[in-house]
Formats: C-alpha cells, structure tokens, sequence
C-alpha cells in the first residue's frame, strides 16, 4: 500500500482529484468506479473544475458506483444516485446514461446485484476506484464480517453505519438499513484504488487498514492485498499510525524519482 499523509483535507482532495485527471488524460474512456459520503465531495469539486477549464472530458466516461440504499429509488434526495447528480454528473460533460449506481429499487435486488456484477465486467473492468471509509473500516457498504472475496450482494448496515448516516436523514424521513453495495472482491479487481480519509473520527480505521492484521472484522485491510493501493490521509486520520514518519519518507523519495523520471 501506498500510504500518503499530507497537511489537510484540501490537499487530500488535490491529491485524489490529480491521480484521476492524469488517468482521463492518459485514457479518455476510462471506467471509473465512484464512492458517496461527505470525504469525496471535495475531490468531485476539483473534477468539475478541471471539466470546466477543458483539462479533461468525460464524454467517453463510464462510472459505476459502490453501493446505493435499498428502497431508495434514484429520485430520492438521501438516495447515493441523487446525490452522484447533485455532487458531480449534473455539472460536467458525462452522458448520464454512461453513469451506473446500483439500483435501490430494483423489483428483483438478489439478480441486480448479478447484473452489475456483469455489467462491470463488460465494459472491461474498473480502471480506479475511488473509495472512502467507514469509522468502523467498512468500504462501500461492506461492514465488519464481509466477507473478503466477496461480491456485489445486498448487505445489511450495522447500527454503527445508520446512526453515522442518520446525519443525511430528517427525523421523520425512512432511513433504509439495507444496501446493495460492490463486494470487497469487485473492488480488489479495480486496477487502482484510491482510498480518501480525513479527520480524527477515521484514525482508528486507517490504522486498522494500514497496520492492523488483514481482517473481515475491518474491510479496508484487504487493501493490503491488492496490487495498487493508494491511502490519502489528512494528519489527523494519520494520528495512530505506529509508522507514519517511514509513509512520509517514501511519499518523498517516490516523489523525488517521479520528478527525475519526468512524470
Ligand atoms: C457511507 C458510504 C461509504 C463511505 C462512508 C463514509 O457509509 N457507503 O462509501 O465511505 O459512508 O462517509 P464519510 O465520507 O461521510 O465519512
């Protein structure tokens, strides 16, 4: 894993929103796989941003993204599509159509679940995969206990997970406690993941992710399996790191090699 600390939740964003515009410089078509909750939202911004200044296009783009709430349909305002509207498709040049979130209402979620799956696999795999993380180490709606090869499948939200989210919901509003979320197996088959944290609230998972044992108890450690991993943290989510100062001093000399290879 690649494990990069930097000084605030801005630079985490810059970081992020650079390694996904030199991708879509490099290749237009490129399929990305795409990641709610309020981490990312900065990263979106500087993805608008880039589209409105004409340093990339997302005309031959497809998204597919990690998990929706099931019995939500795609209008619902707390709904992970709504919010993939809102935040970033409605302001750049996608066509829509090239947008997959999974579908909360689906009349049949068991063979949706299939469906994407298959999906994924026919536009040739995600190239990057954009990730946050619960305070629990959950990715996507994979709680502890998932299962680490696991596939897209409806997956039921711990109590921790909903009164997270509760925050999105009004009181009186139905906050769904099933999902349909990729498995931690479709997200390991990624060429690239890219896993955003910032803050205190997250530390205890990254170090978890990071240096604890690869575990079904904290998800995100089966990024320790995978080939190209890269874990952008703000100082506070960085704080239980035991080796935080030897993350540093790669990032540095990775950085120095890059420069002196001319990337
Ligand atoms: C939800 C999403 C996750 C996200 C997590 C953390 O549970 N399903 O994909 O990583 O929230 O959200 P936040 O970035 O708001 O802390």
């Amino acid at each position: 894993m690649q494990v990069v600390i930097l000084e605030s939740p801005e630079a985490v964003a810059e970081y992020g929103a650079h390694i996904f515009i030199r991708h879509l410089q490099k290749k237009p078509q490129a399929v990305l796989g795409l990641a709610t909750g309020s981490t990312p939202v900065a990263l979106y911004q500087k993805l608008i941003q880039a589209n409105q200044q004409g340093d990339i296009s997302f005309q031959d783009v497809t998204t597919y993204n990690l998990d929706e709430y099931l019995g939500l349909a795609g209008d619902h305002p707390q709904s992970y599509r709504y919010f993939m509207n809102q935040q970033l498709f409605d302001h750049i040049d996608i066509n829509k159509a090239n947008t997959f979130v999974p579908p909360g209402s689906a009349s049949n979620p068991i063979l949706a679940c299939d469906e994407y799956e298959q999906m994924i696999e026919q536009s040739g795999g995600i190239d990057i995969q954009l990730l946050g993380i619960g305070r629990n180490g959950h990715i996507g709606f994979n709680e502890p206990s998932s299962g680490l090869l696991s596939r897209t499948r409806v997956k039921t939200l711990t109590q921790a997970t909903i009164d997270d989210n509760a925050r999105f919901f009004s009181a009186d509003e139905y906050q769904p406690h099933l999902s349909i979320t990729m498995g931690i197996g479709t997200i390991q088959d990624s060429q690239q993941v890219v896993l955003l944290a910032t803050g205190s609230g997250k530390a205890d998972a990254i170090y978890r992710t990071v240096e604890g044992p690869m575990s079904a108890s904290c998800p995100a450690s089966a990024l320790q399996m995978h080939q190209n991993a890269v874990i952008v943290i703000d100082e506070e989510a960085a704080a239980q790191l035991e080796h935080k100062e030897f993350y540093k001093h790669i990032e540095r000399e990775n950085q120095t090699l890059l420069a002196q290879l001319g990337y």
